[in-house]
């Protein structure tokens, strides 16, 4: 029998592989710009430009924490840019923040050093965790000085850049959600000095945007993370070669305090213990909507170097809309249909989204006539009293972006009471088989995580986990589980020694240079002679949030198909994504992980991503964080107060319907509490809706240490199957709570079974 496998390829060079995934990438990060304002200065022909903003040079990627990736290469916006030709009579302002640059990253890099000393090999996750929980701060801006303005140009392009991510929410306060005055003071000088002014927001989520009513600002572009093709991307916005497409998937507040839960939310209160969602289904534009508050953009918007006219080809069901271009450059359309309900009696928003499409690219005079089906129940009421969805009797009006366009009408009222469907679990003979060889020991190893051992039948090094690593001889092969969502994140470069002991004779990747990790790197390079070179260089994509600005499924659908390849090459089995919790605040430090504020948009996108990796074969996803997972801040331990009717028709409902549609492998249990119970350790919510209600049939996994502070053991009884990222001393307690009656043993089986046939499903263990 192996003792090990290797995956991953063995020569340097870029492969076609890459450059294909490369061309997506770009495609799929111009895709989802969106163009919020332009008063003529966009598109503009490549030439002398001035550019300027901390993104210019050092662009924002993507956001920091687990969903990093460590691609080959990031194209900045100065290099895209360049590549399309313009040119920098000034490059002063780049090259002067820079040297502040490095220097703030020399400072950062010493603060977190200290904050880590006596931290030993025994405490390493928790030493990368606390690195984790302080990545670089964007760096604040320098003054744009007279000497770095031209006049060879009379275009300037400013790059405002933010940097979040997991662990840590966003603050209303400058140099975060609001401007600083730095970056005020530049803006008003460069509107000043320049004829046209473009703004380019390089930040993950919404920002305030009042300079406007102050500054002349001629485009201002959400760019987003736009991955690492991203300068390349926005160089194609820039110049017109794609035209703008991108649609906003939230509402922007012309001021934060506009936003439900605004004062509450988080830290904003004081209280991180509890988090009442007492704005319960008003969330986004359905929060707008209700108040009369108009927004600065309405979920939907976008502009675009064309104009379209929508007609109406056939209503009540099967909906079919002609979208014509009536300008004079090529482009693609979005076409978004809401319904408002009926009267009734249950208070609803004003309307909500139930389908949308989107065109081809239509040249000038070009249509496209889009059918889009559509099912009622996606826009259902949960009603308390009876715990049943209903649509009530009455008509139904359906709208076409603001106009309304047909109707659909209920005589009676339907329902739909939560029933649950019992559990008929069945194993393959296989896994039948061998659960009746192995111990209660051996199973309670199985639903716990493998840890971060140095060796492994399947070992892929830099991914987030790995199911248990130690029963080899007993027929149980280990999977590797990487992060996403912006890519398959592994260490792209390491040698493989002939014992199955990774090397690294190049040096550590550059994010476990830390502590006495950092210490050992002469060691380990010095041991790291021979064995085999493997090379992993993935593709970083644009952040969720600008993939599903696209609108684009098919595209999504690409995208997947193109990380199912790369998990195949790599030997990963699950992929620890796509996240899809609900943008119910802007200041959510990981909303750019995430799709929207609206539910069905958020299933649909992670549906489509879903079936684009399961479609390649052998490999799963895992749609993450299982539920309510809104806030960073104090993350595993707060608790979501929220009421059954918005936890099921807006908490839940994305991921019910990226369950029911898209058939994830797995699904990942969040950190924190719902209604005061832990989710890890929420039988309701992992056995009774996501199975019994939904008919998920596959693994449930803890988020990573999330059952540490309730019970490992109520977490397998719970359905929670897969502790992650486990250790032997989570198993060793398992078997002490199975002894102790705590931990029930049908459960074990049922997870332990769950598991074993997740493995055997896996590409990477279809040989063994
Ligand atoms: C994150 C998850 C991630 C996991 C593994 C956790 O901290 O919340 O999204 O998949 O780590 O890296």
């Amino acid at each position: 029998m192996k003792r090990y496998q290797t995956f991953g390829v063995t020569s340097p060079e870029e492969s076609q592989r890459e450059k294909n995934h490369k061309q997506l990438a770009r495609e799929a990060a111009a895709e989802g710009i969106v163009l919020l304002e332009n008063n003529g200065a966009l598109p503009v022909l490549p030439g002398k430009i001035a550019l300027y903003g901390p993104g210019s040079r050092k662009t924002v990627k993507g956001g920091s924490g687990s969903g990093d990736v460590r691609e080959r290469h990031s194209v900045t916006i100065e290099e895209g840019l360049l590549n399309a030709g313009f040119t920098f009579p000034t490059t002063l302002w780049m090259d002067r923040f820079e040297q502040k640059y490095l220097s703030e990253v020399a400072g950062w890099r010493e603060r977190v050093e200290q904050s880590i000393r006596g931290y030993g090999p025994a405490r390493t996750m928790q030493m990368f965790f606390k690195v984790g929980e302080q990545p670089m701060p964007c760096p604040s801006c320098t003054p744009i000085l007279p000497d770095e303005l031209t006049d060879e140009t009379d275009t300037a392009v400013y790059v405002l850049s933010r940097q979040a991510g997991e662990g840590k929410d966003r603050r209303v306060e400058k140099g975060d959600y609001l401007l600083s005055d730095l970056e005020t003071e530049s803006l008003k000088r460069l509107s000043e000095h320049y004829k046209k002014l473009i703004l380019v927001l390089n930040c993950g989520s919404v920002i305030d945007l009042s300079i406007l009513e102050e500054v002349r600002i001629d485009a201002v572009l959400f760019y987003g993370q736009g991955g690492m093709e991203g300068g390349n991307a926005l160089a194609d916005i820039l110049t017109g070669k794609v035209n703008p497409s991108g649609r906003l998937t939230d509402t922007w507040a012309k001021r934060y305090e506009d936003y439900p839960c605004a004062d509450t939310f988080g830290h904003r209160n004081g209280n991180l213990e509890n988090e009442e969602y007492s704005e319960g289904i008003y969330v986004g534009y359905r929060w707008f909507e209700q108040q009369n508050i108009k927004p600065r953009y309405p979920f939907g918007h976008g502009l675009s170097y064309t104009t379209f006219e929508k007609t109406v080809s056939a209503v009540s069901g099967q909906e079919a809309i002609t979208v014509k271009n009536t300008g004079s450059t090529a482009g693609k359309e979005t076409v978004r249909l809401y319904v408002k309900k009926p009267d009734g009696r249950l208070d609803h928003e004003k309307r909500s989204l139930i389908t949308f499409a989107k065109t081809g690219l239509l040249s000038p005079g070009g249509s496209e006539t889009l059918t889009l089906p559509f099912d009622l129940w996606n826009i259902s009421s949960f009603d308390e009293t009876n715990n049943a969805f209903v649509l009530e009797a009455g008509t139904y009006t359906l709208y076409l972006d603001d106009s309304q366009c047909g109707t659909v009408t209920l005589s009676e009222e339907q329902i739909r009471p939560i029933s649950r469907h019992e559990l008929k679990e069945t194993f393959s003979e296989r896994v039948q088989k061998l659960l009746g060889t192995l111990s209660d020991r051996d199973k309670a190893k199985i639903v716990t995580g493998g840890g971060y051992p140095l060796t492994a039948y399947n070992q892929v090094m830099g991914a987030a986990g790995r199911t248990c690593t130690t029963l080899l001889k007993k027929g149980v092969p280990n999977i590797v589980l990487a992060d996403g969502p912006a890519g398959v994140n592994v260490v792209p470069f390491v040698t493989m020694l002939k014992i199955g002991v990774p090397g690294y004779k190049n040096g550590l990747p550059e994010d476990w240079r830390w502590g006495w990790v950092k210490k050992m790197e002469p060691i380990l390079k010095f041991f790291s002679k021979g064995g085999t070179d493997i090379y992993r260089y993935m593709t970083a994509w644009p952040s969720e949030t600008v993939l599903a600005q696209t609108w684009n499924t098919d595209l999504l659908e690409r995208v997947g198909n193109a990380i199912g390849t790369e998990m195949k090459e790599t030997g990963v089995s699950v992929w620890l994504a796509p996240g899809m919790n609900i943008h119910r605040n802007p200041l959510c430090g990981r909303n750019f992980e995430y799709y929207s504020e609206d539910p069905l948009l958020s299933g649909k996108m992670a549906a489509a991503v879903t079936h684009g990796v399961q479609d390649m074969g052998g490999v799963g996803v895992s749609i993450k964080h299982y539920c309510c997972n809104n806030q960073e801040d104090n993350r595993s331990a707060v608790s979501a107060n929220v009421s059954q009717r918005a936890l099921r028709e807006i908490y839940l409902r994305g991921f019910e319907i990226a369950v029911k549609e898209g058939k994830p492998w797995t699904v990942m249990s969040s950190y924190n509490q719902v209604n005061g119970t832990y989710v890890c350790n929420s039988r309701e919510l992992l056995t009774g809706v996501l199975r019994e209600d939904w008919g998920f049939e596959g693994v449930v996994m803890s988020d990573w240490g999330a059952t540490d502070p309730c019970s490992h053991a109520e977490g397998i009884n719970a359905g929670n199957d897969l502790i992650m990222p486990g250790s032997p001393a989570n198993a060793k307690e398992l078997y002490e709570n199975l002894k102790a009656g705590k931990l029930d043993r049908e459960a074990l089986n049922r997870s332990a079974g769950r598991i074993l046939e997740l493995i055997f499903k896996s590409e990477t263990c279809k040989d063994f």
